[in-house]
């Protein structure tokens, strides 16, 4: 039987980032994942490069039943004091887009990094290990786990959403709320590709891999970023950061165009060259395979000249606020993180501790608070990991 300050599940960017705080505290601090290796999530985000902070992170960015619980622990570990860690390692970052950081080389550096802060700060990190039973019999835990028993003063849940279960992710975390008796809000898969019915796909299957800058926006929710026609429906950021909005069954509206209203396009164009085809004319204003597949869709045929204004708003309709039903998304396979999660009404914001169970800790993914695309999601791990590592 092993005994330690403080027993964190999971190895990921929360895990991490507490287990760092807690040993510069002097706890004994022992981190258990089940994975071969840690930070998996790490090395693969970003493309391989990491988008590991924004510099516009604040918590308008994130969604959550409470959106005031991430305001605290957001303010007490921002961006910049990340940013700060990342410089005094020496790791070369740039801003790709909408203040996204990335490293210059690789994400292996972000978690090298962390690594090298668990050595210094005497971190115990037991990797390829499963956890059996959680359980407080008395005023400590007791955690049962495949090398043996562990007692703890302090258990941190960190380990993350189901996202992405080909990797290791579980919904483990919520298990051991409800074991305790605190509440899960209905996970469901986030910043995910949207798919398409079965007459849907095979009509617009020709045009994956046409991409486009697109306003896609859900009830009062709106991104402008890229939109990607994939094989299977849509991807690309604007598709991702709503589908964290979307509700089942319910449409999306997308402007294919922003910036310019076709109607009053085409119709100059009908002024200026008559003899244009309708179909030259939307080709000029979009990529072509796209002005393509909405000429076939809409049945648009003829000259501009012999184009009813009638005629010439359905064109610019279907460009400027094309509707869809998603039939659903690619859910857990693809998506990049797990909305929803544990009930942050549960929790202290000050601390991430569970207010009913003294010592019980919840940071990162597991919780209900997720972020936009573009670097929120791990900001909002470095920030709870290390409110919960001033705690424990
Ligand atoms: P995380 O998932 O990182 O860690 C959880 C750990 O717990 C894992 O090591 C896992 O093995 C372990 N675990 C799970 N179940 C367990 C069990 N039963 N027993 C023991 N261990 C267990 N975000 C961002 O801000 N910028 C980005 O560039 C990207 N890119 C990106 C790409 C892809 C492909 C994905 C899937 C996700 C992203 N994200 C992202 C999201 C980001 O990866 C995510 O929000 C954080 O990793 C969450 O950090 P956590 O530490 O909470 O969980």
């Amino acid at each position: 039987m092993q005994n330690v300050d403080v027993l964190i599940i999971g190895a990921g960017a929360a895990g991490l980032m507490c287990a760092i705080e807690a040993g510069k505290r002097g706890r004994t601090v022992l981190v258990i994942d089940h994975a071969k290796k840690a930070a998996e999530k790490i090395r693969i985000s970003g493309g391989g490069r990491c988008n590991f902070t924004n510099l516009h992170a604040s918590p308008a960015n994130y969604l959550s039943q409470n959106p005031r619980f991430a305001v605290s622990a957001l303010k007490r570990y921002t961006q910049h004091d990340f940013i700060k860690l990342v410089d005094h390692y020496g790791i070369g970052w740039h801003e790709k887009t909408l203040g996204q950081l990335f490293c210059d080389d690789s994400a292996q550096q972000i978690i090298d990094m962390l690594l090298d802060q668990c050595n210094r700060n005497g971190v115990q990190l037991r990797l390829e290990t499963s956890i059996t039973s959680v359980s407080k019999p008395d005023d400590r835990f007791t955690i049962g786990t495949s090398q043996g028993t562990v007692r703890a003063h302090s258990v941190v849940v960190a380990c993350g959403g189901p996202s992405i279960p080909k990797m290791g992710a579980t919904g483990f975390g919520y298990e051991v709320a409800k074991r305790f008796g605190l509440q899960v809000i209905e996970p469901h898969a986030a910043l995910v590709p949207f798919v398409f019915d079965d007459v849907m796909r095979e009509r617009s299957k020709h045009m994956a891999g046409v991409s486009v800058d697109a306003v896609v926006s859900y009830k009062k929710t709106s991104f402008r970023e890229g939109l990607l026609f994939t094989h299977r429906g849509l991807s690309g950021p604007s598709i991702l950061q709503i589908s964290s909005y979307w509700e089942e069954g319910k449409d999306i509206r997308v402007n294919l165009l922003p910036g310019t209203d076709v109607f009053e396009a085409l119709k100059s164009a009908k002024q200026a060259q008559p003899k244009q085809e309708l179909k030259t004319a939307l080709a000029g204003l979009l990529p072509k395979k796209l002005a393509a597949h909405i000429t076939a869709e809409q049945k648009l045929s003829g000259r501009l000249a012999d184009t009813s204004d009638k005629v010439l708003r359905k064109a610019a309709l279907a460009v400027n606020e094309w509707t869809i039903k998603p039939v659903g998304t690619e859910g857990y396979r693809t998506a990049e993180v797990t909305l929803g999660g544990v009930n942050t009404k549960a929790l202290s914001s000050k601390t991430m501790e569970a207010t009913s169970v003294a010592g019980l800790y919840f940071i990162g993914e597991v919780v209900d608070v997720t972020g936009h695309l573009g670097g929120y999601n791990f900001q909002w791990a470095w920030s709870s990991g290390h409110a919960a590592g001033q705690f424990v």
